[in-house]
């Protein structure tokens, strides 16, 4: 049977693992807001028309910061729709995903819903349709405590504290040409440079991200980065990357690597960063917010995009992928990816939360369920506290057409010393090879001594094909793909672990 090896000592960490890894996305696009997350008439629906089943399923999946409300959609969004009495609220024409926005759910109504799960809010600004001025109004709405129009305004809508939001981007994938308001590098970074100085001047406490590229294989993606941050590097905190993979072609094998492309992304553009700071002679480090990523079938879905000068449907049915078991294994990888580069990479959200490319699914009147990407997140961000561990990792190569040589195997391992408990995520991305992975940790003592400590237990969880690697979970099959306590694993010798790793497979293992 082939090994790979994983070996790890708490000495030498990557950095801190910070929450705002595990947040997610949602946005007024298809399905997840309305007829997702909000639904008055759903059996479950609490007094403000959010589907209790649902948040019980985004409790149990563990996100973080939420950013909001887009995407594509927030470049033609305007914020001041949105608030008040909604009644009074407009209908607006979305040009984004060709839709009708109700403006039913806005700013205060999302605010809302985020305390059910004690979540953070991150919002973005348009920067598409809209410039400095309207930013700083939702900012000064959102932020000010009171005694001005537009704080008085919140508190006269219902909610006088303010919202206290720290985490703002500044527009969205503004490098795409299918963006409203898509400009080049030069002129976005000069309009985010400009927007983010007033807004600090608003609140200096303000957090923000600036746009980096659609996705690493964007033509401007380098160019991009240097010279948005060149105009913006002394006015922001955050680049953001966005990154979707899909099966393409049948070339699985390229797919189940795809984490090898997010490595390669977050480096390039951890490079890039470094490399204005030394141009511009900085101390400061600009971080990574990964504000966009997931498997994404984008070639299947765009064709069911509504069309026509009359049809602009309320939360029609797009972007709604299903996702089988190899995805998910693709997708636990990508989380991987993240923590492997925790020390640059410092808030990352999952696009999307409900129905749109999302860990979750509903029916309307009906049930909600997990999809199979749902696992490696719920147990990812559940064990992964403390720090990430250096991971020197030994495993054989497998060919591929998009990536050349990659590793069969990846892993990651965290360690949280307040609590002595480590966690190991790994994958294997053989089609055909159960591999027999061996881990050698090194646990400090309470002392901060160097001596190795016992490993009491190892819990390992699997996410595997069996015997299909497309199977998933649908509305009349909602529980057809679950991990499995994997029976394999067994500590040896006090600080050894070894485990098999079944073929497209996902592993989590809990140390204590
Ligand atoms: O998440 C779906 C879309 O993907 C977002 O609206 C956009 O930012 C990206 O292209």
């Amino acid at each position: 049977m082939p090994i790979a090896h994983l070996t790890v000592d708490p000495h030498f960490t990557v950095g801190p693992i910070n929450r705002r890894l595990f947040g997610s996305f949602v946005e007024h696009l298809g399905r997840c807001v309305y007829d997702g997350i909000y639904e008055p008439s759903h059996p479950t629906a609490n007094p403000e028309g959010f589907r209790q089943d649902v948040i019980e399923l985004v409790k149990e999946l563990g996100v973080s910061t939420i950013r909001y409300p887009g995407g594509n959609f927030v470049s033609g969004f305007r914020w001041e729709d949105s608030v008040g009495p909604k009644e009074e609220r407009p209908r607006r024409l979305d040009l984004a995903w060709h839709s009708t926005e109700t403006n039913q759910v806005g700013l205060h109504e999302f605010s809302s819903w985020l305390e059910n799960f004690d979540s953070e809010l991150m919002l973005a600004v348009n920067l598409g349709t809209r410039g400095t001025a309207e930013a700083l109004d939702l900012l000064e709405y959102s932020n000010i405590a009171n005694g001005t129009e537009l704080s008085d305004r919140r508190a006269a809508n219902g909610r006088p504290e303010p919202f206290g939001v720290s985490m703002w981007c500044l527009g969205n994938e503004m490098d795409g040409p299918w963006q409203l308001g898509h400009r080049s590098a030069e002129d976005y970074g000069k309009l985010a440079s400009r927007t983010a100085k007033a807004m600090r001047q608003l609140d200096p406490s303000v957090e923000l991200v600036v746009c980096g590229s659609s996705s690493a294989k964007m033509p401007t993606f380098g160019s991009w980065e240097r010279t948005v941050l060149e105009q913006t590097y002394d006015d922001v905190d955050y680049i953001s990357c966005h990154a979707y993979y899909e099966e393409v072609k049948g070339d699985l094998n390229s797919f189940l690597a795809s984490a090898v492309n997010m490595d390669y992304f977050i480096e390039s553009v951890v490079a890039t960063a470094d490399h204005v700071k030394a141009e511009l002679a900085s101390d400061k480090v600009i971080n990574i917010s990964f504000d966009e990523w997931n498997v994404w079938y984008i070639n299947r879905v765009a064709a069911n995009a509504p069309t026509g000068i009359d049809n602009w449907p309320v939360a029609p049915r797009l972007l709604e992928d299903v996702y089988s078991v190899a995805d998910a294994v693709v997708f636990g990888n990508l989380l991987i990816s993240l923590l492997k580069h925790a020390d640059r990479v410092h808030s990352a959200s999952l696009a999307q939360l409900v129905n749109v490319i999302a860990p979750i699914m509903t029916e309307p009147g009906g049930p909600a369920w997990r999809q199979t990407t749902f696992f490696p997140f719920s147990i990812t961000s559940e064990l992964a506290k403390g720090v990430v561990l250096v991971p020197r990792l030994d495993s054989d190569n497998y060919p591929t057409e998009a990536y050349g040589n990659v590793p069969v195997v990846d892993a990651v391992a965290t360690y949280d010393e307040a609590t002595g408990k480590a966690a190991v995520f790994v994958v294997n991305r053989s089609q055909t090879d159960t591999i027999d992975f061996r881990i050698d940790i090194a646990l400090p003592s309470a002392y901060g001594s160097t001596d190795t400590i016992s490993i009491d237990s190892a819990v390992a969880t699997t996410l595997s094909a069996d015997n299909d690697i497309y199977a998933a979970n649908t509305l009349d099959n909602p529980n057809h793909v679950a991990p499995h306590l994997n029976s394999t694993v067994s500590v040896k010798d006090t600080s050894v672990i070894t485990v098999s790793l079944p073929p497209v497979s996902w592993t989590a293992i809990a140390i204590n």
